[in-house]
């Protein structure tokens, strides 16, 4: 708990003073620095059955749905890389607030049914107390588990923004023509290594592509770092560059096992089988490629790898304490 503590601060001034210090706060649960952090079992005392609550009724849908687990994980991905965890991505447009799914680069975010629905569920159970925040990260982090990956630990106590821009989803999150600069970048900015930057990403052992994604890797000119008969398979099923004919219902699955979270991503990507640009590259990249191929042999250092970045992705920038709310209605500030 301590050592969590420690790592998982985020803009807390007193953390730095002194290991003694950390553990004075944490254990008398007061001062500035306790209220503002993430912790283990937040909602032990005003919800017991927040988290196993969440669990159960994702896990009752993925009976009926089994890529709704692909869903809520890129769900969280997007939610943090704008704002922090913050659940900003739920928020409708009205006044001030745009919604962040009016941006392209939130094409194919779906399922967030699923989130009204554990919220409703929540709301029951214990009325204003579960952050919308947290139900992101509580998913997908229960998509992983579900789906056959680790089980990961993760502290809760984030808190709601009360804001929501397209023009930041726009700017923050990465297309999928990202290149590899941008792409470590966006993860080293929240404290993960290289492995855990190529961890993350094995998150497309899970889920769908549409054509509006790979064209560009199509059309005018074939990519050489698609496989020959992958590409040519490719080809057939988006048939067309022109966005006005592109059929948006047509998807392709990430990896050849999309409803299991296991290596196969990474031995996929091996053989010239990564759909986006940058699955490809970080095959091929030399600041990468071993950890790819070390991935695709070992699958536990695969998911030892993303359950640390995980914990990272899903504390960077959140609001905690008296920061932000508890939305009542995730698409609605109160
Ligand atoms: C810079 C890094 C990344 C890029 C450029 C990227 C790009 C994409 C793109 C283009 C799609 C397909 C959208 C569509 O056509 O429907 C996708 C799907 C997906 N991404 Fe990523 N991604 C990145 C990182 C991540 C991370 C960090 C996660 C989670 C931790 C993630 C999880 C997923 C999942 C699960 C899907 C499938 C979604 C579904 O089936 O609905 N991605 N990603
Ligand atoms: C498919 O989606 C893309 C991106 O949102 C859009 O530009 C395009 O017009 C859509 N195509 C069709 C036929 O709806």
């Amino acid at each position: 708990m301590k050592l969590y503590t420690q790592k998982l601060n985020m803009g807390c001034p007193a953390i730095s003073m002194s290991v003694v210090l950390i553990w004075l706060f944490v254990t008398a649960r007061v001062g500035i620095c306790v209220s503002a952090r993430l912790m283990f079992g937040f909602y032990d005392n005003d919800c017991p059955r927040a988290e196993s609550l969440v669990r159960s009724t994702l896990a009752a849908n993925v009976l009926f749905d089994p890529t709704a687990p692909a869903a809520m994980l890129r769900l969280a991905f997007h939610d943090c890389q704008v704002k922090g965890c913050d659940a900003s991505i739920l928020l409708r447009s009205t006044g001030r607030i745009t919604s962040e799914m009016v941006s392209d680069r939130n094409f194919g975010i779906r399922r967030l049914d699923l989130i009204d629905r554990i919220k409703s569920t929540l709301e029951l159970a214990c009325p204003g107390v579960v952050s919308c925040a947290d139900i992101i990260a509580l998913a997908a982090r229960d998509a992983v588990s579900l789906t056959g990956g680790p089980n990961i630990q993760i502290p809760t106590g984030r808190r709601d923004g009360t804001f929501a821009s397209n023009l930041a989803a726009d700017a923050l999150v990465p297309p999928a023509t990202v290149n590899m600069h941008d792409f470590l970048q966006v993860f080293n900015s929240k404290g993960m290594t290289v492995a855990e930057s190529v961890a993350m990403l094995g998150a497309h052992t899970l889920g769908v592509g549409h054509c509006v994604s790979i064209i560009n890797r199509l059309y005018p000119t074939r990519d050489n770092t698609l496989g020959f008969g992958f590409g040519g398979q490719l080809r057939l099923t988006c048939p067309t560059p022109y966005p006005a004919f592109i059929n948006n219902n047509t998807f392709m699955q990430n990896d050849l096992t999309n409803v299991f979270f296991d290596n196969q991503y990474f031995r996929d990507l091996m053989v010239g089988r990564g759909l986006f640009s940058i699955d490809s590259e970080v095959a091929n990249d030399p600041t990468t490629s071993q950890i790819v191929s070390a991935f695709a042999q070992n699958q536990n250092l695969f998911f030892s790898n993303f359950a640390s970045a995980f914990v990272k992705l899903t504390a960077s920038n959140v609001l905690t304490g008296d920061q932000g709310e508890v939305r009542r209605n995730c698409a609605f500030v109160n």
